[in-house]
């Protein structure tokens, strides 16, 4: 029987695996030293002062959303071609999400759209890099001034734009560690920023909003064990087991990127006499999180099912956040809302793309392709 080839899948070695073990054997299983190396790691590696850790990377866009200062009323402009947590993290804070629509060339949020729906209670922007394209950060910056820009980098460490590492650029930058994202810790999170007063509440939020920092509490001179609860937060803590895993993860990082931009090479040569398949639109910066096609959307749903029968796990990113009942029912948002993200929905399609690939892996995929389209 042919083998199941997922979407996405993790890399884990011998190194991972002794490094966890190594946490195992000691003293720390949380509240230790391996958070703070992972973290540096990370903000030395796309270039800011502050990386601050989180549980997942949903809990580090509730941070990130939090330490721009997003509270009840506020308004938080997303794409609707995301993960729903993008939005979801506005919703927890009492904000309002507000949907402004992709570039159809970039599959990123279009600052176009942005300025059609910036307001005074616009807080944060938050462009999604989706499939590890660089979003334009800078475009949405100048289309909403006074907001706060956080990038979901979700789908894009290791990628770059305009010679600097994906995360450099936002106020903030979240990424998450999620098992098929570039470098994994189980579940995971991270954001990172080169603003101490956001790292400082970063941390707060973290850990119930609890802190021991002289400059953060209201009375001083209590005694060494005194601490204060500032402000209601959190306990998105990633453990040390977690932060071993990632340090380790991180020292591969350019070799899974430069694999998966290989693999997407592959892809773009082999079918680029294919009839019937728009491939994904090229950056010399990015993270190929994702291998999108578009297919035409009548033979969408047979193409996708054919691939799944022939053992490929296609998957399809994503049912647009305002088709969601949720968002439907509470904020009245409709099909035909979002014309560029609702094309894309109804014809894309993800292929297989991860570093443990091997090109035999491309192959069989685009063979199928082929054979499906060709009929
Ligand atoms: C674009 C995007 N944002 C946010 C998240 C949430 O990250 P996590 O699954 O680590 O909570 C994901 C994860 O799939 C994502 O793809």
């Amino acid at each position: 029987m042919t083998s199941y080839l997922p979407y996405g899948h993790q890399w884990i070695d011998d190194d991972d695996v002794a490094a966890v073990a190594a946490v195992m054997r000691g003293d720390w299983l949380t509240q230790g030293p391996a958070v703070e190396v992972f973290e540096k790691s990370v903000a030395d590696y796309v270039g800011v002062a502050h990386a601050v850790a989180f549980c997942n990377g949903t809990a580090a866009l509730h941070g990130a959303y939090y330490a721009a200062g997003v509270g009840e009323d506020d308004e938080v402009i997303v794409p609707p071609l995301t993960f729903a947590a993008t939005a979801n993290a506005a919703c927890y804070l009492g904000a309002l999400p507000v949907f402004a629509d992709i570039a159809p060339e970039t599959f990123c949020l279009d600052p176009v759209e942005v300025a059609r729906k910036v307001t005074a209670k616009t807080k944060v922007v938050a462009p999604v890099s989706y499939a590890g394209y660089p979003a334009d950060v800078e475009g949405c910056r100048r289309a909403a001034p006074g907001a706060v820009v956080v990038e979901d980098g979700c789908h894009a460490l290791g990628g770059d734009r305009r010679g600097c590492k994906i995360g450099a650029e936002a106020d903030m930058t979240v990424f998450s560690f999620h098992p098929v994202k570039h470098v994994t810790t189980g579940e995971g999170g991270m954001v990172v920023t080169d603003d101490e007063l956001f790292a400082r509440r970063l941390r707060l939020f973290r850990s119930h909003g609890i802190t021991k920092e002289p400059g953060e509490m209201e009375a001083k001179d209590e005694g060494p064990w005194y601490c204060e609860m500032v402000d209601l937060g959190y306990n998105y803590r990633m453990t040390e087991l977690q932060a071993a895993l990632g340090r380790s993860q991180m020292k591969k990082l350019d070799a899974f990127v430069a694999r998966r931009r290989e693999l997407a090479c592959l892809y773009d040569e082999a079918m680029a006499e294919l009839e019937g398949v728009t491939l994904p639109p090229r950056h010399e910066g990015h993270a190929y999180h994702l291998y999108p096609i578009q297919v035409d959307g009548s033979r969408r749903r047979a193409l996708f099912e054919g691939l799944r029968a022939a053992s490929i796990g296609v998957q399809v990113h994503y049912v647009p956040v305002h088709f969601h009942p949720y968002y439907r029912r509470r904020f009245g948002w409709s099909e035909g809302d979002f014309p560029c993200t609702e094309a894309l929905y109804r014809r894309e399609i993800s292929l297989p793309l991860f570093p443990a690939m091997d090109d035999g892996d491309v192959d069989r995929v685009v063979a199928e392709l082929f054979r499906f389209l060709r009929g």
